[in-house]
C-alpha cells in the first residue's frame, strides 16, 4: 500500500518504520526539510517529501502532529486529501489539575473535527492508544498474542485500508464502531495515560469475563 505521514517526529518514524518493514511505500512529509531528511535517515527505506508530498502519495494518510494542529492542517490539505483513508492517531489531552482532560470542542472528538475539516477523505481513529515505543517492536506481542489494535470509521474504503495497516504489522485489527466512536477511543487514551502517570496499569484493569465463568 501507498502511505502517506503527516509529521517527522516519534509516531511518524515509529510506525513509519513499520510500515516499511511490512513492503509498504512510504513516504513522510514535514513542514521542515531539514526534519524530513533527519527522519528519512531513521526510517530507511522511506521517502520524504513536504506535508503536500505526503499527502498526495498514500492511499492511507497518517496525521501525526499534535491534535491542536491537526483540524488546520486537515483543512489545508483539503483537496490533496479527497479520497484518501486518513488516519488520526492524535489524542487532544490537556493536562488540568484534575488530570488529563479532552479538548474536543463540540463535535465531540478531534477525529470529528478532521472530518469536518476534510470533508472529502474517509477519516480513521487509530493507534492512538499505545505510546510510541510499542510500534517500535517487531511485531508487537504481548504474551505471545498480538496487540489488538481498536479503530472507528464509517467508510469501507477506510476500513479495508487500516485492516491492512494494522495487520501488515504483525497486529490484530479490532473494529470498534463508527467514526462517531472515536470520542470512546480518545477518551480511553485519556483515562489510560492518567492511569499510566498515576502508576497503575490499565491493562491489569480490563480482565475478560471468560477469565472467571459464573457458577
Ligand atoms: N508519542 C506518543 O506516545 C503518542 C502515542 C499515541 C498518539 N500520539 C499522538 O500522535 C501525534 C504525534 O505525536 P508525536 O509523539 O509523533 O509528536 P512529536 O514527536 O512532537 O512530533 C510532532 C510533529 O508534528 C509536527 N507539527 C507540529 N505542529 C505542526 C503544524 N502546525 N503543521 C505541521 N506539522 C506540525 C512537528 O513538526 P516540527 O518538527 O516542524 O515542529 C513534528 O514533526 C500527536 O497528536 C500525539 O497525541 C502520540
Amino acid at each position: 500500500m501507498k502511505i502517506g505521514i503527516l509529521g517527522t517526529g516519534g509516531m511518524a518514524a515509529a510506525l513509519g518504520g513499520a510500515w516499511v518493514a511490512a513492503g509498504h511505500s512510504v513516504m513522510i512529509g514535514g513542514r521542515r526539510p531539514q526534519r524530513a531528511q533527519r527522519i528519512a535517515e531513521l526510517v530507511a527505506g522511506a521517502g520524504t517529501g513536504s506535508l503536500a508530498d505526503a499527502a498526495r502519495h498514500g492511499d492511507a494518510v497518517l496525521l501525526a502532529v499534535p491534535a491542536a494542529a491537526a483540524p488546520q492542517l486537515a483543512a489545508e490539505l483539503a483537496g490533496d486529501l479527497a479520497g484518501r483513508t486518513v488516519v488520526d492517531c492524535t489524542n487532544p489531552l490537556v493536562p488540568t489539575d484534575d488530570g488529563l482532560m479532552l479538548d474536543v470542542g463540540e463535535t465531540g472528538s478531534i477525529a470529528r473535527r478532521l472530518a469536518a475539516a476534510a470533508p472529502e477523505a474517509y477519516v480513521v481513529k487509530a493507534f492512538n492508544l499505545c505510546h510510541v515505543s510499542i510500534w517500535t517492536l517487531r511485531p508487537p506481542t504481548f504474551e505471545n498474542v498480538p496487540l489488538a489494535v481498536p479503530f472507528c470509521a464509517d467508510h469501507p474504503t477506510a476500513i479495508a485500508a487500516t485492516q491492512t495497516l494494522i495487520g501488515s504489522i504483525g497486529c490484530t485489527p479490532a473494529p470498534c464502531g463508527g467514526l462517531a466512536r472515536a470520542a470512546y477511543l480518545e477518551a480511553t487514551a485519556a483515562l489510560a495515560i492518567g492511569m499510566w502517570w498515576a502508576g497503575t496499569q490499565p491493562r491489569a484493569a480490563f480482565p475478560s469475563p471468560a477469565e472467571a465463568p459464573l457458577p
